[in-house]
């Protein structure tokens, strides 16, 4: 198993089954009065060039509940590249800490961090993946459905969540169907590592014409915000191009038995409406819980290498 956790194609697909499982006993054992403390001692540096709400409480929570304690840091605190160099960071945290955090604006930047440091380092969000969402959220699924019945319609734009749950799909043996405007599917390079992951797995990506196209037959629909962070500048022109990708009732009624999911933040009203989010298909905040659990298991894994 690689010492990082940047994106799911750097591990097997038995190996994050193997995270899943152990993410559900976690959630049975808390909730159950009998927490892990499997981090008893270990420190976690938590270092974020982005806002967030999820990732940042569901880690902090999750190491403290695990026994360890975690030290957060903003870009702006750290200064990478400006105050110091990105290996005099790492080769530091790495004297210090057990396990960093990173939510880096560019992916290669985490990558840069992974290479200089001894410890491991885990995925927080970059530009180009999601890795702890899309697992807390093959997760939620499978709270609902089997590996093998998921059939998740995906809609909006293929950005670093799509590129995730693509390469989830292709890993883990299940399908996905992507509507996105033609200029804004996932990346080639994930395609490519889906097309041959999925002849293993038995995994299905493929696109479709249109959100319509994409839900018959969906037990999964899921939605995320058209601008992501980082592409703030270029939210207006993003919301004529995804007019047409709304998630709201009309598009939801016609896979009625299917669920609805989001990693959210969401804009309320752009990519989803109030109506389907808050509707009863709706299990955003199972999947938010899910990241609480999953990322446990994924700290846990890293550290009993
Ligand atoms: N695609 C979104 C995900 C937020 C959790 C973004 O990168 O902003």
């Amino acid at each position: 198993m690689p010492k990082d956790f940047l994106s799911l194609a750097d591990w097997s697909g038995s190996e994050l089954l193997k995270v899943l499982e152990r993410a559900v006993q976690l959630k049975t054992n808390l909730r159950e009065g009998e927490p892990s403390h499997s981090l008893n001692g270990k420190s976690v540096a938590m270092y974020f060039e982005h806002p967030s709400l999820r990732t940042h409480v569901t880690f902090q929570t999750g190491i403290s509940q695990l026994g360890g304690n975690s030290i957060f840091l903003t870009g702006d605190q750290v200064g990478i590249g400006k105050r110091e160099s990105v290996s005099d960071v790492a080769r530091s945290l790495s004297r210090w800490v057990d396990v960093l955090v990173a939510r880096t604006a560019k992916h290669d930047l985490l990558v840069d961090l992974a290479s200089n440091a001894e410890i491991p380092v885990v995925n927080a969000l970059t530009d180009k993946f999601h890795p702890c969402q899309a697992m807390a959220d093959v997760m939620t699924m499978l709270e609902h459905s089997s590996l093998s019945e998921i059939r998740l319609a995906y809609i909006g734009d293929g950005n670093n969540v799509a590129n995730s749950l693509t390469l989830a799909a292709s890993m883990l043996g299940f399908e996905i169907f992507l509507a996105t405007p033609e200029d804004y599917r996932p990346s080639g390079e994930v395609w490519e590592i889906a097309l041959r992951s999925c002849r293993q797995s038995g995994g299905k990506v493929s696109w479709a014409e249109s959100p319509e196209e994409a839900v018959q037959g969906a037990n999964f629909i899921y939605t995320d915000v058209w601008a992501s962070m980082g592409q703030e500048s270029e939210s207006e022109a993003r919301r004529k191009i995804f007019s047409g990708y709304q998630v709201n009732q009309k598009l939801v009624s016609s896979a009625p038995n299917a669920w609805v999911m989001h990693d959210l933040p969401a804009h309320r009203g752009e990519e989803i409406t109030n109506e389907v989010l808050d509707g009863s298909q709706s299990i955003v905040f199972d999947q938010a819980e899910n990241r609480l659990h999953v990322q446990k298991a994924i700290l846990e894994t890293l550290l009993s290498r």
